[in-house]
Parts: structure tokens; sequence; C-alpha cells
């Protein structure tokens, strides 16, 4: 069954000791990208969907292009819905057939985070959907979410510890210092928080802001038990710069189908180069 929740292909991750990785695409065609590239190298996978994408296309278009794309593939493949913090938009997601939910209450106090988590987990669990949930707050703009550098706080790990226990989670999202967007500087990762959450809790950890972290980087956080690593960015720049670059190459050329050829294949190319770089190749062959 190619379309699956996150559960076991994190517990599995974790176990093994690679990451899943999670692309945010943008429409049928990075969908379809995605899911065939995850397919040829045999490696479970995981599309994500902000918000915004689904205003922009409807929950029916999605789940109907996560059947029709998955329905011979050979991998496991969730469709989830990332920062969403609407509890409106998880129910419609979870009623059209999404496999996956993340609720982000992360800017609420601990015990108002927690409740409205757990309401989540009530409501995903009776679908047989995985939920992820968010302690700190993770810089970076995501969607319409902004959060400022100096206003992003790491999560607390004895609190982490709590949230952890108290909620059914396939996957928790602590702040551990990365940042949506592109990185200024350096970022200051937090390993020592990382692998103080990722054993207190025992949860496959999601490592959000993936996009401009170096080989090394992924490599430690992925060792340490981030088992799901986001990448949405990297896709976006190359969206939009496949299609400036080829129209500079060939400047009098109007045909859309060739546009989308060359965009195709440089999406496929940053697709496979992170499942690689983040071990999933192969993993679904067990
Ligand atoms: P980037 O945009 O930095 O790749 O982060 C993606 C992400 O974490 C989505 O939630």
């Amino acid at each position: 069954m190619a379309r699956e929740s996150m559960t076991e292909m994190l517990q599995n991750a974790r176990d093994g000791k690679y990451g899943v990785a999670a692309f945010n695409i943008l429409d049928y065609s990075s969908f379809k990208v995605v899911v065939e590239t995850a397919n040829e190298l045999e490696a479970p996978v995981i599309v994500q969907t902000s918000v915004k994408t689904i205003n922009l296309w409807g929950y029916d278009a999605i789940a109907s292009w996560y059947k029709e794309l998955t329905k011979n593939a050979s991998v496991p493949v969730a469709l989830h819905v990332d920062h969403c913090t609407d509890l409106e938009v998880i129910k419609n997601c979870i009623k059209a057939g999404w496999s996956s939910v993340m609720i982000d209450a992360s800017s609420k106090p601990f015990e108002e985070n927690l409740e409205i988590s757990r309401k989540v987990v009530e409501l995903a669990s009776a679908a047989n959907v995985s939920v992820e949930a968010e302690l700190g707050e993770i810089g970076g703009v995501e969607d319409d979410l902004i959060i400022e550098e100096e206003d992003a706080t790491l999560a607390d790990p004895a609190k982490a510890k709590i949230f952890c226990e108290e909620l059914d989670l396939a996957v928790f999202a602590p702040a551990i210092g990365t940042a949506h967007g592109v990185y200024s500087g350096e970022p200051k990762i937090a390993f020592d928080r990382i692998e103080e959450i990722a054993k207190t809790t025992g949860v496959p950890l999601a490592l959000h802001g993936g996009t401009g972290l170096s080989d090394e980087v992924f490599k430690k956080c992925i060792g340490m038990g981030c088992a799901k690593v986001n990448i949405s960015t990297q896709l976006k720049h190359t969206y939009i710069n496949s299609f400036t670059d080829f129209k500079k190459e060939n400047p009098n050329l109007f045909e859309p189908v060739k546009f989308i050829e060359y965009q195709i294949k440089r999406l496929k190319n940053d697709v496979k180069e992170n499942i690689i770089l983040f071990g999933g190749a192969g993993k679904a062959r067990t």
C-alpha cells in the first residue's frame, strides 16, 4: 500500500538512523516528481502541502493527485499538511484523504499548545492519520507565519518530555536552532538539545529548515534521531529559477511544455540528491 501515514516509516527511519525526506510540493508536477523519484530510488517519502498550497488548488484536487500518483507506486508515500494552525483545515485534510497532519500551536503557552495538539491527536487517530506537533518556535518564514530570529525560542527538554508523554505523536518538532527560508549566516544548531530531546522523548524528531544546512549537519542530526527532514525553500527556488534560466537560454521560445520539462528535470535533481544524502534510498525495500 503506497498511501501510508508517517508512523511506521519514521519509526523505521529512527531505528535505522536515516532520514525520510519531506518535500513541500507546489503543484501536480512537483508532486509527481517527488513520488516518481522516490519510487525510482526505492525510498519512503513524505509529500507536504502548506496551507497556502491547499488554498490555491483545493483539498479534492490534491487528494486526487495523491491517489493517482501513488496508484502504482511501490514505496510508502505520506501526504502531510505542514505547519497548520487551524483545526478546520486539519479536519478538512483528514476528511479529504491526507494521511498525516501537523498542528503548529507553538506560539501558544505550553498548556494551550498541549491542549490543542491533544485535540488533533484525538481527531487524527480516529481516522488512522499520523500527527506532528511543535514545541518552541522555529525561526524564519513558513507560509504566512513569520518568526524573527530574535523571537525564535528553543524547545525546553523538560517540557518536551511532558509534551511527548502526553501526546501520541508520529514525529515531534522541537525548535533546535534551524530556521525556515535562507540562512543569512551560519545556523547555530543546538546539537546537545537534539540529543537530549531524542533520548528523553524516544519519539522520532522532525528537522525543520532543511534548506541551506550542510551535509555534515544533516548527517549529525539524522544520527541523533531526526527521522523526518523538511525541504521547502530549495524547491521553491528551483521551481522559479528553472523557468528564468531556461528563458535566458531560449529567449524566443514560447512552448510551455519545454519549460515544464526542464523544470521537472531540475526539481528531480534536487529531490534525488536529498533522498540520497539523508540515507533513504533503498530503505523501502525491507
Ligand atoms: P526550508 O524552507 O528551510 O527548506 O524548511 C522547510 C520546512 O521546515 C517546512 O516546514
